[in-house]
């Protein structure tokens, strides 16, 4: 039997590499190939992550590189149809929501081929988000949906997915936060700052607040604001950095890790950083503002406060118990709950049900239990 991995975008390799590992003990029934669509295609956006989370090369890399969506989308399907015509897989396994998750979902599904969704069914009900239609056209699709949260499984069957094709096992994500804390390590910057064991960490791409520079702008000046009182390391994505670039933030034509300083303030910029490096900030940090899916997720279980920087998230589970809070980009209010943090102090780490490090087993466990009793020769219905 044989499963298709695929990765594209940064977020899409720490869920794999567990999944990949707890595949391994099944090698003498299962082989497993591994895909890089080239989504992202960055030394430090993909090879840096590859090596770091210690995943195997890739099989193929289809390098597809950037474009709108529907460029991106139909660059990965025409060179994974093509792929998939050749190796007939008995399953494609996808992760996360990303629009490499998307164009593969597609392409296995058309083929006939049975498509297994690892982050299955979390929803922010945004349709303004391109990650909220890749997730509900992959759920659409596929035919085994693993979930990270009780929430999600009810959203799924509220969408008519049959509850026998879904199973609640947890976080994968949180599998590598596990296996790879110990390992984590201080980037360069930190020496840098005035003391190295007191900082915040900032990271921000989504379109919504980066591409225009009336909301960018004044989110700089409130991160400039806050740095006057709790110095603070900002890793740039690289959309990011075109969008300051563009505002003419000549900072930002030199970063490296050592870190370069924005204007007279104590913000302290740097390229993305490698796994270990951020998971040492993110464990550390005193605050993380931030507008990503997973950093929700790994800040309440290292009990690092986070403020993200968003209207809704598709990870309410997030949001019980406070250490991630909703703050929208309205500058006053990420003031405001800033220094309400300050007062408050770290909260106590938080696991929610199954997000103990086990999740990736339990899906190599059913996945292959799943195959061994599909009749031979399936995916080529
Ligand atoms: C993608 C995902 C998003 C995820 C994010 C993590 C989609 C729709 N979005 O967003 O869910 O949170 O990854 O980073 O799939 N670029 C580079 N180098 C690269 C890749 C991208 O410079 O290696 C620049 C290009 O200018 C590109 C832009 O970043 O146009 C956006 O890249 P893209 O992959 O389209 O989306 P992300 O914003 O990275």
């Amino acid at each position: 039997m044989k499963i298709i991995n695929v990765v594209g975008a940064r977020p899409n390799f720490m869920k794999m590499a567990p999944l990949i590992e707890a595949l391994a003990p099944f090698a003498d029934r299962v082989q497993t190939q591994l895909i890089h669509t080239g989504q992202h295609y960055d030394e430090r956006l993909s090879s840096l992550l590859f090596q770091q989370l210690e995943l195997p090369e890739p099989d193929l890399h289809l390098e597809v590189g950037s474009g709108s969506h529907a460029v991106q989308t139909a660059r990965i399907m025409v060179a994974f149809e093509e792929y998939c015509l050749r190796e007939r897989p008995d399953l494609v396994l996808v992760v996360g929501d990303v629009n490499s998750t998307l164009a593969c979902s597609l392409v296995a599904a058309k083929l006939l081929i049975p498509l297994a969704h690892v982050e299955a069914g979390l929803r922010s009900w945004d349709r303004t988000m391109p990650e909220e239609i890749n997730r509900i056209v992959t759920d659409a699709l596929a035919d085994l949906l693993f979930t990270t949260c009780r929430e999600a499984d009810e959203n799924l069957v509220g969408e008519g997915i049959p509850r026998e094709r879904i199973f609640f096992v947890g976080n994968v994500m949180i599998d590598s936060l596990r296996r790879f804390l110990p390992k984590a390590k201080p980037p360069a910057v930190l020496n840098r700052l005035p003391d190295p064991q007191k900082f915040g960490l900032i990271t921000l791409h989504r379109p919504s607040n980066v591409d225009n520079p009336l909301i960018l702008g004044p989110l700089l000046e409130v991160f400039e604001r806050v740095s006057r009182k709790l110095p603070l390391v900002f890793a740039v994505h690289p959309r990011t950095a075109e969008r300051m670039r563009a505002m003419g933030r000549v900072e930002i034509e030199s970063l490296d890790e050592g870190g370069v300083r924005l204007g007279e303030s104590n913000l302290w910029l740097t390229p993305p950083l490698g796994y270990l490096e951020f998971l040492f900030l993110m464990d550390r940090a005193a605050i993380i503002f931030s507008d990503s899916g997973g950093i929700q997720e790994e800040a309440i279980v290292l009990g690092t406060p986070c403020l993200t920087l968003r209207e809704n998230t598709e990870r309410p589970i997030t949001l019980e118990g406070g250490s991630n809070v909703l703050v929208g980009r309205d500058p006053q209010a990420v003031l405001r709950a800033f220094e309400t943090v300050c007062a408050d102090g770290r909260p106590s780490p938080r696991v929610p049900e199954k997000w103990e490090g086990g999740s990736s087993v339990e899906i190599a466990s059913i996945l292959v239990d799943w195959l061994d009793r599909q009749p031979p020769n399936a995916s080529l219905r």
